[in-house]
């Protein structure tokens, strides 16, 4: 049974120019212990399928559809439930490190709160527990370091910071929403590194939210490509980066940089990223498609499976990789 399992989930906002339609029907599982990206151009509503899952959204929104985890919905649950599985069974840790600490405690008294109140650990104990872990996310001199305020550390070490913080509780799963985005590229395989490394220890199941499809490469069990609030196309990471079978993928894909081709093959999707205020009611991504078709903007594709893939094309796998 899927750890986490999301049915048809719709995040719509009221805004005073209409409705912004940020998900519209997405659907997908994770395994316990399994690694998905979301992936997708800025604004395909990667944040808001996984804010509605949290339970986190803006005042504005309202989130339809299921998020089943454990064998519980966690769009119908109470909130007080929801804090729980909150802080114990699901982390999430965001693009902004500063977000989420808070820069007037010391580390440590940061995170020994977090064991204190979920393991009920005594403040020695868990001061202890939290040197251990950021230990293992490799802040060097930990022991003595973990005293320090935020604004002592570099973002890098600060999203060290986080992700130890984030996984004191052992969650079953961990969201990350682009957790790397703001650092530079070194610091960034780095952290990805860190990341991978705990993952495997703990067994933590991870969804990680991106728009580079560079750094879900080496990370990632399976991938899913997100447009227009929907869900294009969705395989395990190596298959879908060798043949991707849609154009969306295709276009994504041809923008990422790679050792063995020449830089000049590199190039964008034309057009702009759609309004999701008025969304084709066909493929979200035809206005934008090479290969687009004459029912494409009116017909919506449904999302089948197809093997180890789901896709949502008028077109067959063959025709987009021909
Ligand atoms: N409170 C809000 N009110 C109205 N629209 C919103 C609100 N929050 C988000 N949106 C819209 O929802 C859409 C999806 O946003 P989302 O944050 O999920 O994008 P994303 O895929 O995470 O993009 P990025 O890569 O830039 O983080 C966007 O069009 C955004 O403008
Ligand atoms: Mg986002």
């Amino acid at each position: 049974m899927a750890l986490l399992e999301i049915e048809d989930l719709k995040v719509t906002f009221k805004t005073a120019d209409g409705d912004v339609n940020a998900v519209n029907g997405v659907s997908f599982g994770i395994d316990a212990g399994e690694t998905l990206a979301i992936v997708g151009e800025s604004g395909s509503g990667k944040s808001q399928t996984a804010f509605a899952t949290m339970g986190i959204l803006a005042q504005n929104g309202r989130a339809t559809g299921s998020a089943m985890f454990d064998g519980r919905d966690l769009l119908t649950m109470k909130q007080r439930d929801l804090n729980k599985i909150r802080s114990r069974d699901i982390a999430m840790i965001f693009q902004d490190p500063m977000t989420s600490l808070n820069p007037y405690l010391r580390i440590s008294d940061q995170m020994a709160e977090v064991l204190q109140i979920h393991k009920g650990m005594s403040k020695r104990n868990a001061v202890r527990e939290a040197a251990i872990m950021l230990d293992a996310v490799k802040i060097p001199d930990a022991k003595n370091r973990i005293t320090m305020y935020p604004h002592e550390f570099s973002g890098g070490m600060r999203q060290r910071i986080m992700i130890a913080m984030s996984l004191l509780c052992q969650p079953k799963l961990l969201i990350a929403d682009e957790p790397t985005t703001a650092l530079d590229v070194t610091v960034q395989a780095q952290i990805m590194d860190v990341l991978s490394d705990l993952r495997r220890d703990l067994g933590t199941a991870v969804i990680l939210i991106t728009h580079d499809l560079g750094v879900v490469a080496g990370f990632c069990d399976r991938t899913l490509v997100m447009y227009g609030g929907q869900v294009m196309e969705e395989a395990e990471t190596g298959a879908l980066f060798k043949t991707p079978t849609h154009p969306y993928t295709k276009g994504l894909l041809r923008a990422v940089p790679r050792l063995d081709r020449d830089d000049a093959a590199l190039q964008t999707i034309a057009g702009e990223p759609p309004d999701m205020s008025r969304l084709p009611v066909g493929c979200p991504f035809s206005p934008r498609c090479d290969v687009v078709m004459d029912h494409c903007p009116t017909v919506r594709p449904p999302l089948e499976t197809e093997g180890n893939r789901r896709r949502a094309c008028h077109l067959s796998a063959d025709e987009v990789t021909s």
